[in-house]
């Protein structure tokens, strides 16, 4: 079974956020399971683009409207990932050092016109194309109506939608740019009077996947415009939950923590990763300690931060740490928190692949007070780091952690209130207080399997049943 993933970002070449962890580890489960899955992605102008070697394998030209673009397809001179990756390098365009930014339009218009372009060549072509979010939404439609790619319609495209929130709408006039576009077709590029890749590919893909269960369900109500189009278009979709790659997160072998640990040793472990935290962080090792890591957006309830840790920390003994970055405004009332908190307070506002993996490691409890969580994977790698995961039941959340008070092993809450967070933190406090049950279920969640192997297979099974 060959598999061509199509995807803006891919774990460890290009990550702005969960998206890359999955494409750069489920080509890889896949594989283990005999397929052979490889992923095609945009070259950008960052770390590990100066760090490697390339050779080029294609060079040609698209148009995209007027313009004629040039393009190569390249690949590692030398591979250093369990798949095989291929770069489509597209100076002056694609070629950039970020991997979104306010040219993304015809960035990616571009980089699919220029992917299809190419596998149009391929004399072994793959039996699948898996497109990931709206920045490859138009692919299911160009195979299918687009003459050029005529060859290509009878593969299946399945469409893996990770984030609703963002559909790469476009006006009217981009149309020009897709190769032979038949105004005819327009329905099926449209939604509600503006251009929608996601929409599209929920028309036009073959199969529709979700990253969780629940997100799939939660879309039919709310997804950012998109609901009556899913509930319209539910027997081709399905939730499939993420999972993690056990390799790169791995408490024994993880190269980035301070004190590798497994199960039998974890009391000792995450005691000098918390260690090294509070030392570098100033703050209090003694306290339970409280993260947050991720991107300080709305979906993520991240403009609550700063009132909840002030309330937090007027009345209670913790330490809160917390990386990310965002909406410039919640950074700046996170920075000025640190002053007033000096000690059991510390912010650091930016991205840090090895702080992340020390804090997952080093934290008592991670926060998710999350609006929107599609599936969510901080909570899986807290788990296996035996961080406690204190979480909003919502998405992927809601299908991957349980009450303590429900038998469960982590803390939720229902709604995204200030209220509601502090209380949860308050009840964290407790569990910890606990010292004996909260030892045990360090234990508990560490062997909680989320790996890959699962859901890898579920993807196999799910392209098998196109027919
Ligand atoms: P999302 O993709 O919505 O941001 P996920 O939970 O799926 O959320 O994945 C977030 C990924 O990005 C995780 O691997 C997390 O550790 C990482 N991450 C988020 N923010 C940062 C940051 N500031 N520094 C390091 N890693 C981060
Ligand atoms: C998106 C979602 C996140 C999910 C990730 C990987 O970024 O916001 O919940 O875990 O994609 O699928």
């Amino acid at each position: 079974m060959k598999i061509m993933h199509v995807s803006a970002e891919c774990y460890p070449i290009a990550k702005v956020g969960g998206l890359a962890d999955v494409v750069g580890a489920l080509p890889k489960y896949q594989n283990q399971l005999g397929a052979t899955s490889n992923v095609v992605m945009p070259l950008y102008d960052n770390a590990f683009t100066r760090k490697h070697e390339f050779n080029s394998v294609y060079e040609s030209q698209i148009s995209l409207g007027n313009d004629e673009i040039t393009y190569s397809v390249l690949k590692l001179a030398k591979s250093v990932l369990d798949f095989e990756v291929y770069f489509i390098d597209i100076k002056g365009l694609l070629f950039k050092d970020y991997v979104y930014s306010a040219d993304d339009t015809d960035r990616f218009l571009a980089f699919q016109i220029a992917t299809l372009d190419w596998i149009l060549t391929l004399s072994d072509k793959p039996e699948f194309i898996h497109c990931h979010d709206h920045h490859t939404g138009l692919i299911p439609f160009m195979t299918q109506e687009c003459y050029k790619y005529e060859t290509l319609n009878k593969i299946p495209i399945i469409t893996t939608i990770h984030n609703a929130q963002y559909q790469g709408w476009m006006t009217y006039d981009h149309l020009f740019k897709i190769p032979e576009f038949n105004i005819e077709k327009i329905g099926l590029l449209d939604w509600n009077g503006v251009i929608n890749p996601l929409a599209s590919a929920i028309k036009c893909a073959w199969r529709i996947t979700t990253v969780s269960p629940s997100y799939m369900e939660e879309l039919k109500s709310e997804a950012n415009g998109l609901e009556s189009l899913l509930s319209q278009e539910s027997a081709k979709a399905i939730g499939i939950l993420n999972g993690i790659d056990s390799g790169v997160w791995n408490p024994e072998t993880d190269n980035y923590i301070v004190e590798n640990y497994k199960i039998s040793t974890v009391e000792k472990g995450k005691k000098s990763n918390k260690k090294w935290l509070c030392s570098e962080f100033n703050l209090d090792e003694s306290k339970p300690l409280f993260a947050f890591i991720g991107r300080l957006v709305g979906e993520k309830g991240a403009e609550l931060l700063p009132e909840v840790f002030s309330k937090v920390l007027e009345t209670n003994d913790v330490s809160i740490l917390l990386l990310g970055s965002g909406f410039k405004d919640t950074e700046a009332k996170l920075l000025a928190l640190k002053a007033k908190y000096e000690g059991s307070y510390n912010t650091f506002i930016g991205y840090d692949e090895k702080l992340s993996h020390i804090i997952y490691a080093g934290a008592d409890f991670l926060l998710m007070p999350s609006r929107v969580e599609p599936c969510g994977l901080n909570q899986m790698y807290s788990l296996r780091y035996g961080t406690v995961p204190v979480v909003r039941s919502i998405g992927g959340l809601k299908d991957t952690i349980i009450d303590i008070e429900d038998n469960g092993f982590g803390i939720c809450h229902d709604s995204v209130t200030i209220d509601d967070i502090v209380t949860a933190i308050k009840k964290a406090s407790n569990f910890y207080n606990n010292k004996l049950a909260f030892k045990k279920n360090r234990k508990r969640i560490m062997s909680i399997d989320h790996s890959w192997e699962v859901s890898a297979n579920a993807y196999i099974n799910l392209y098998k049943s196109i027919n």
